[in-house]
């Protein structure tokens, strides 16, 4: 089964950037690839929804912690079904390192996605410091999906020392913690959970992270922004 490539623009791209991006996009894939996942600033949701023409699929990056009001800046998880978004990243670690973002937060956020139908993708991962500390940081960024339906969650697993750096995990730091947070899902949930994984993915190392067993995609940000190399990410992901 074909294996789901994310990217993530982050604070990147204009309009024009984003429509170029698609059409050359759309192109290289030819027919037949929908497996990716573009999550564009908000501000391009419905231009990159428009512009994939019905390929693939549009998340946002973030979300509000309320449902409307008085939240000068904000935009709420019914806005981004609104303008056609499929599906939600949170907690992503630059909104908890940058924007102080906490694990209640981040659950309530799951809860406002969740209820406006929207895939979540919950990302969770350790910094350089906490990874003596691996499997209790990463049970208590998992324990937001307590008392959750996961049918429509899926796990990104980022290191955030492994974020834009270039340096990638090693596979044997990808299954130890791809095994953690099965086994977390198992023990609580007696289910089973998709879990991508992100950190200076490439066009490069895509395939032997793809090859590792417990890996069901990735979450890219720097390299997502060519269409180049995301057309040839998603390709090695079929
Ligand atoms: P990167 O970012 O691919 O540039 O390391 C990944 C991410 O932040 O999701």
């Amino acid at each position: 089964m074909a294996k789901l490539v994310a990217g993530n623009f982050k604070m990147n791209k204009t309009k024009k950037e984003a429509e170029d991006y698609c059409a050359e996009l759309l192109t290289l894939l030819g027919k037949g690839y929908n497996n990716f996942l573009i999550c564009p600033p908000y501000t391009l949701i419905e231009c990159v929804k428009r512009s994939l023409n019905g390929r693939g699929a549009v998340g946002a990056q973030n979300v509000a912690l309320a449902e409307s009001g008085a939240y000068t800046g904000e935009i709420s998880a019914k806005m981004l079904k609104d303008v056609g978004a499929d599906s939600c990243l949170i907690g992503h670690s630059e909104r908890r390192h940058i924007y102080g973002e906490t694990n209640d937060d981040i659950a309530k956020k799951l809860n406002l996605v969740q209820k406006e139908g929207l895939k979540t993708i919950l990302c969770v991962g350790e910094t350089l410091e906490e990874h003596r500390r691996l499997k209790s940081v990463l049970e208590s960024q998992l324990s937001v999906l307590n008392d959750k339906d996961l049918t429509n969650i899926i796990v990104a697993y980022e290191p955030v020392w492994a974020i834009g750096t270039g340096k990638v995990a090693t596979s044997d730091d990808i299954i130890k913690a791809h095994t953690i947070i099965k086994k977390y899902v198992k023990d609580k949930f007696n289910s089973e959970i998709s879990i991508l994984y992100g950190g200076s993915v490439k066009p490069e190392n895509i395939s032997e992270i793809l090859a590792l067993g417990v890996v069901d995609g990735v979450l890219v940000g720097g390299a997502s922004l060519d269409a180049k190399k995301m057309a040839q990410m998603i390709k090695s992901a079929k």
